[in-house]
């Protein structure tokens, strides 16, 4: 076993954000497995591509002989599982990719892994680690009185995202259970920052708002979600995958719940502010418009067990980050460039047509 860790999906919003952190913290190489589809983008990755310590596999993970090839020649100590169809409107118009994906692939993954891992000494056995990032999705929707999502709350996934999420959880859940593969489940609420692609809420509002375009918020905005800056999650894997028990999953949040209105308005104040006001109030771009089907009205997070048992908090404040994460997009334009050509442009154009 060398010290590599094989990172899934690690093209996309948080495994590129993780790559970065762990590049810059850690001594380890990192191996990065990604099909590179609509939401991968390599040039997340610049700054570390030539870096010795780094390699880039395209690839997809239900690809079983590409996943076993790939672990014998480099050996990993560890597997952070990221890769993931992730968008929610996307699972509701198209589930089969979330299939695909979410379901087959991280099954294929698991297999692979479990071979490899039984292959392994005992010693290099016992040090091992697959972790999977999931999501509080899984746990359904919550009233407005009731009590947040703990670990031990019984899985309710609504959406067929959330359900192949689920099914995810419950075979990494099975492969401790049954064959004794040392895994760590984490379940995290909604991330933000810089590098997420601009189909998810707080991206899209930015980039709507700075460009003078309709703000499309979904039935009446009161829909409430718990939010955390991306840096934070990042750090959160890394705590987990160090020293957390094997078996044991992991509730990950920022203590922040925000309806979907406050948040739209606070990034419209912020790109007035940062980016100037040509008149009048980017608030005034807002538009309510169709809700989307089944969708969950409140999700909130106990993450006590992870600061008690790991000693891991948010560092972020929401003020600090979401000022941030719209300074960053309004200063990476060839970036946003990059990833909102083509195949974007298209989504943008199916799901708010009407
Ligand atoms: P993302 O959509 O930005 O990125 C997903 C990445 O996976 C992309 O680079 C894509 O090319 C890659 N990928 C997709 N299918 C693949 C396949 N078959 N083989 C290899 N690579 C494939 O997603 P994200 O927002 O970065 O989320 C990453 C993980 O974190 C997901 O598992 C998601 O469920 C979970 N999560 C996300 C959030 C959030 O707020 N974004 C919150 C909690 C948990
Ligand atoms: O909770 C964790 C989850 O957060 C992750 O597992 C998912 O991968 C991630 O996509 C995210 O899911 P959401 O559905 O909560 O995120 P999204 O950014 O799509 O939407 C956030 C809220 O904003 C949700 O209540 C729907 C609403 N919304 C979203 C869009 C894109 C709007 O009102 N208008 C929009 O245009």
């Amino acid at each position: 076993m060398e010290n590599v860790i094989l990172v899934t999906g690690g093209a996309g919003f948080i495994g590129s954000n993780f790559i970065l952190h762990r590049m810059e913290r850690d001594p380890d190489s990192i191996v990065n497995l990604d099909k590179l589809t609509y939401a991968g983008n390599l040039r997340s990755l610049e700054a570390i591509a030539h870096d010795q310590r780094y390699e880039f596999v395209r690839g997809d993970i239900a690809d079983r002989e590409l996943v076993r090839s790939l672990l014998d020649r480099r050996r990993p100590r560890a597997v952070v599982h990221f890769a993931a169809e992730s968008h929610v409107d996307r699972s509701i118009r198209g589930p089969d990719d979330f299939i695909h994906t979410n379901i087959d692939g991280t099954f294929a993954l698991l297999e692979e892994v479990r071979a490899y891992w039984g292959n392994l000494d005992r010693q290099e056995q016992a040090a091992f680690r697959f972790l999977h990032v999931s999501t509080d999705e899984v746990f359904g929707s919550l009233g407005p009185g009731d009590p947040a999502f703990s670990e031990t709350t019984p899985y309710a996934p609504n959406s067929p995202y959330a359900a192949s999420k689920a099914a995810s959880d419950h075979l990494v859940r099975a492969y401790h259970h049954t064959y004794g593969l040392p895994v760590l489940t984490t379940n995290c609420s909604n991330n933000y920052g810089p590098l997420q692609f601009p189909e998810k809420l707080i991206p899209l509002m930015i980039l709507n708002a700075r460009e003078g375009k309709p703000l499309p918020v979904y039935g009446d905005g009161q829909n409430v979600r718990d939010w955390l800056y991306v840096e934070d999650h990042c750090e959160a894997i890394a705590i987990v995958l160090a020293t957390g028990v094997s078996g044991e999953t992991y509730n990950i949040g920022g203590w922040n719940e925000k309806r979907n209105i406050e948040i739209v308005e606070i990034v419209c104040d912020l790109v007035d502010e940062i980016a100037g006001r040509r008149g009048k109030s980017r608030r005034d771009l807002i538009t309510f418009v169709k809700d989307r089907p089944g969708h969950d009205r409140r999700y909130a997070m106990n993450a006590s067990k992870i600061e008690r048992e790991l000693g891991w908090r948010p560092r972020e404040t929401f003020e600090s980050g979401i000022r941030k994460t719209v300074r960053w997009y309004l200063e990476n334009d060839s970036w946003v460039r990059d990833v909102t050509s083509g195949t974007y442009r298209q989504w943008i154009e199916t799901q708010y047509s009407s």
